[in-house]
């Protein structure tokens, strides 16, 4: 088996996501029940992952950059603000059984796209460089504990 590092065990939640929020566009307007189900497993499973790169990953990577006062994860804290702001505004009308979110569905989309991209290719590469294999484990083990 090949080593589990951060880039491939966040990159694969990502695609995970991904795929959930995909089949709910998809049966949205065929089977709202099935849809609605995809959207909070998607909704539950962002959350998480926010809260594995907010509680877990950012502070390990200020630590290790000495970077604490400014820098990408303070902007990365800002864009998971508004994520989560699109995300609510969906949930509410799912919860209202009001299929009209195409709009909102897009932002968050655009949002997610630009975010994950910028995680995959510079914050995720950039600490499995940085940090050794037991850090890495002590991060997937706190990790479990939030799952
Ligand atoms: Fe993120
Ligand atoms: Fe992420």
């Amino acid at each position: 088996m090949p080593e589990r590092t951060i880039s491939t065990m966040f990159d694969e939640d990502h695609e995970r996501l991904d795929a959930l929020f995909k089949s709910f566009q998809t049966l949205k307007r065929t089977d709202f029940p099935k849809a609605k189900s995809a959207f909070l497993e998607f909704k539950a499973g962002l959350q998480r992952h926010v809260v594995w790169e907010e509680d877990v990953l950012f502070p390990l990577w200020e630590r290790k950059s000495g970077m604490t006062g400014g820098g990408p994860t303070i902007v990365m804290r800002n864009e998971h603000r508004e994520i989560g702001d699109w995300l609510e505004a969906i949930y509410r009308k799912i919860q209202a059984q009001n299929p009209e979110t195409e709009r909102e569905e897009q932002t968050l989309l655009d949002l997610l796209d630009r975010h994950n991209m910028s995680e995959e290719e510079v914050l995720y590469p950039e600490m499995d460089r940085m940090i050794s294999a037991e850090e890495r484990e002590t991060a997937f083990r706190a990790m479990e504990q939030i799952a």
